[in-house]
């Protein structure tokens, strides 16, 4: 799409970058091996141009059926170190999960009294402190019903979310897919980073979705608070408006924090993009892993609404 950075991202696929191996890894019938997320890239483009998907090495046919996981390589991939996210230091990637959740010093933790609305947040080594000088188990009857009713709200309000992604499981046409955002750069005189997906089909429509980051912020590396927003367009003409509800969520391979958030759109041949609208990632931790990724991937869901 005329964009700079694209072009070579393309063709780059990750064999085997060792330290960073998100996912499990897959292998071609000569024993050739790629990451999840370069063989799932590999599949779209190949359906994308109705060509057969071959290994970029050997150029033998690669598809589910024929490639399988590699085990030995995610063991020893496993073994490798890691850094935890928030002492920094290096752990086995076998032990890293329990150190982040239970061991580390430095881990994110809450107050003990979060129940009745203390907001703190903080790392493990000053809890106790807090905890000693938390006023909320001081707070009256009166001041804690005043809290619990806030929490209820935001209760209510989760609860309303879920059932509405469940009454949307039940529509007639429902379609997902998974999508993988790649990085380019505009061609301003100060070039600005998006994303923007491959095309893809959903619901028998070709669309795209391009994603930003800040909205239209030039130089957002100057903010340690980063979010991204994305929009969808459809690519195909239609022949009357399409009513949708969509929704992205993580896909199977990549571990995003995402808070499902549903948006909606009617989509017509003159109106045929999305305004963009908040990734609901969870933090800017979050939404500094995805930057620091090769590419982002998700998953789609687009939920037809007829009338
Ligand atoms: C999908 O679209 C094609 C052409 O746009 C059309 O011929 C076909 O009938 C459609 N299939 C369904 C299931 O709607
Ligand atoms: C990015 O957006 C967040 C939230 O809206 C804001 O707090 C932050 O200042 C923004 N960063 C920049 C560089 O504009
Ligand atoms: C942010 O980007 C600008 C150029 O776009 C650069 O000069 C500056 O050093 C960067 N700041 C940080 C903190 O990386
Ligand atoms: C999308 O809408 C714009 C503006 O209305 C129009 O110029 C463009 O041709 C449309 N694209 C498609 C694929 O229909
Ligand atoms: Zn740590
Ligand atoms: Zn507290």
């Amino acid at each position: 799409d005329g964009a700079e950075g694209g072009g070579g991202e393309k063709s780059a696929i990750h064999f085997l970058v060792l330290t960073s191996f998100p996912f499990p890894s897959s292998q071609c019938t000569n024993g050739h091996l790629m990451c999840a997320g370069c063989f799932i890239h590999l599949l779209a483009d190949a359906r994308l141009k109705e060509e057969q998907a071959t290994c970029p090495n050997c150029r033998c046919e690669i598809s589910k059926s024929l490639c399988c996981r590699n085990l030995a390589v995610e063991k020893a991939v496993s073994e490798l170190p890691s850094e935890c996210g928030f002492c920094m230091r290096q752990f086995p990637r076998s032990l890293l999960e329990r150190h982040q959740k239970e061991e580390c010093q430095d881990r994110v933790t809450q107050c003990k009294y979060k129940r009745i609305g203390c907001p703190w947040q903080g790392p493990y080594h000053e809890l106790t402190v807090h905890e000693a000088e938390c006023t909320h188990p001081t707070k009256t009857g009166n001041e804690l019903m005043e809290i619990l009713d806030e929490m209820d709200q935001t209760h209510k309000k989760e609860m309303q979310l879920y059932n509405s992604i469940f009454s949307l499981l039940s529509f007639e046409k429902i379609g997902y897919t998974e999508v993988q955002f790649r990085p380019y750069r505009t061609d301003d005189f100060i070039t600005r980073l998006y994303y923007e997906t491959p095309r893809f089909t959903v619901l028998n429509q070709t669309w795209v979705l391009k994603a930003r980051v800040n909205d239209s912020e030039r130089n957002p590396n100057l903010s340690c608070k980063r979010t991204l927003s994305f929009q969808l367009i459809l690519k195909s003409k239609i022949s009357s408006p399409m009513e949708c509800s969509f929704l992205l969520l993580k896909g199977p391979y990549d571990d995003v924090k995402i808070n499902p958030v549903i948006y909606h759109f009617v989509f017509t041949n003159e109106n045929n993009e999305t305004e963009y609208v908040p990734l609901p990632i969870i933090d800017s931790v979050e939404c500094n892993k995805l930057l620091a990724a090769k590419n982002i991937n998700l998953r789609l869901f687009i939920f037809q609404i007829q009338k």
